[in-house]
């Protein structure tokens, strides 16, 4: 099935997202174009039924306003404009409409049907991925993250055996995090899965090095040849997974928006290694690629995790990694998650972690004086992870918390609470 579509041509606004959130949060697909689609290629798209033309502070650049090309006006489409004098269109606004505004521009003018949902998005994409692949093979990186979950969920479901994930545990996995992907999607789902335990390898490689950046290059590196080598030993791979998601679509720079971020892609892989891409959530922001791994019947605790980075506790062991002190890292991670679920508190704030800096502070164990490490919890709450303020943890929480670090990690002498927002630090130690 096809859905209804509603266009927003970028005309520079800075909210392009916002509009389509909120048309796509009434049950009707939506998607940002730039400014200066030509009348073909907009009729080439499925089943629009109505175009907004979305403008702002960035409309006009060099002293020229952004214009879209006149006979986008003459497709026979209901125009909607915002920030954007236009003789021709059916509405238009001055400043974003409010849901009801919007309401009667998508289903009265646009005639637009509420046809977007996760079952028939599911099914549609299980219908495209068939169509591409054929019978062919998929490989995917299946880090266990959320958006890697929920490609190969999909793709489970829409070539079984043709996909081959592809799980490195780098060492660097919080507690029982590898395990986890295995026994979801080995043992639960049979998915063909290869496990590569690289954990020496990378700390071989780590070994001494403290500037966190050589880190995050050796790391991210490392990750990229070891999953090279796996796709190497096999025969007959015509696809690459891919969980890109819309933002990272959006947010590599329209024409008239400055670059946020680029879109780091394929992750490196050698030019000889050229595989078709299958990027079946490309459509998706964030909490809608959630709601897709649900209706995929994956485990809610893997599809409503908190943010990870891809360093892993690298960046969390902080300085020169070792083992003991990423083994504190883990455990201590372990049991602070462990009571945050208990409390709640998982489903509320945004990011919460240890870290574990590289000296010893001095402690009172079994009586005797004794040297051990210092663990630091984190909890934060941001929306788009610039800024970020402290979670309001309650103290018998905490205590709870740290009593149990003191008790359960042997290595640990301290623990602490810090209260500092992002900026002036950032969320990360490192
Ligand atoms: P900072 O520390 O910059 O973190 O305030 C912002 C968000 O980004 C995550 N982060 C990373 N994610 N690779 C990632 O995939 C990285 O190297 C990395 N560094 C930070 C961090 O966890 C937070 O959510």
């Amino acid at each position: 099935m096809k859905q209804d579509m509603i266009v927003i041509l970028d005309m520079g606004s800075t909210e392009n997202t916002v509009v389509a959130r909120q048309i796509r949060a009434l049950g009707v697909y939506s998607e940002i174009h730039p400014h200066d689609i030509t009348p073909d290629a907009l009729k080439a798209l499925d089943n629009v039924k109505g175009i907004i033309l979305n403008g702002g502070e960035n409309r006009v650049v060099d002293g020229v306003a952004v214009e879209v090309d006149p006979a986008i006006y003459d497709c026979g489409f209901p125009v909607m404009s915002i920030d954007h004098p236009t003789a021709k269109c059916e509405q238009q606004l001055s400043e974003l409409p409010d849901d009801a505004t919007m309401k009667a521009f998508v289903f009265d003018t646009c005639k637009a049907e509420a046809n977007w949902n996760m079952k028939n998005f599911v099914a549609d994409q299980i219908e495209l991925v068939r169509r591409q692949v054929g019978d062919k093979k998929v490989l995917l990186a299946l880090s266990g993250g959320v958006d890697s979950s929920v490609v190969a969920a999909l793709l489970l479901k829409a070539i079984g055996q043709q996909l081959v994930c592809v799980h490195v545990n780098h060492g660097l996995m919080r507690k029982n995090e590898s395990e986890d992907v295995v026994e979801v999607f080995k043992n639960q789902l049979n998915a063909n899965l290869i496990y590569v335990d690289a954990t020496d390898r990378f700390l071989g490689k780590l070994e001494g090095v403290a500037d966190p950046e050589e880190k995050r290059k050796i790391i991210g590196g490392e990750f990229i040849r070891v999953f090279e080598e796996e796709a190497r030993k096999l025969e007959g791979i015509d696809f690459l997974g891919q969980g890109t998601i819309y933002p990272d679509i959006i947010e590599s720079g329209t024409k008239t928006a400055k670059m946020v971020k680029s879109h780091h892609n394929v992750g490196g892989l050698p030019e000889d290694m050229q595989f078709a891409l299958v990027e079946p959530l490309l459509q998706l922001f964030k909490d809608e690629v959630r709601a897709c791994g649900i209706e995929l019947g994956l485990p809610p605790h893997m599809v409503y995790r908190q943010p990870f980075p891809g360093p892993g506790l690298g960046v969390r062991c902080l300085g020169a990694i070792t083992r003991d002190r990423l083994e504190a890292v883990r455990e201590s991670d372990a049991i602070l998650r462990d009571e945050f679920a208990k409390a709640g508190l998982d489903k509320k704030v945004w990011q919460y972690f240890t870290v574990v800096p590289d000296f010893k502070a001095v402690g009172v164990r079994n009586h005797e004086r004794s040297m051990g490490y210092m663990v630091v919890i984190r909890a934060v709450n941001t929306i788009d992870a610039m800024t970020a303020t402290i979670e309001r943890v309650d103290y018998d929480i905490l205590e709870k918390i740290a009593d149990r670090i003191a008790a359960e990690v042997p290595s640990v002498t301290r623990v602490c609470f810090e209260l500092t927002k992002k900026p002036v630090a950032t969320i990360e130690f490192e």
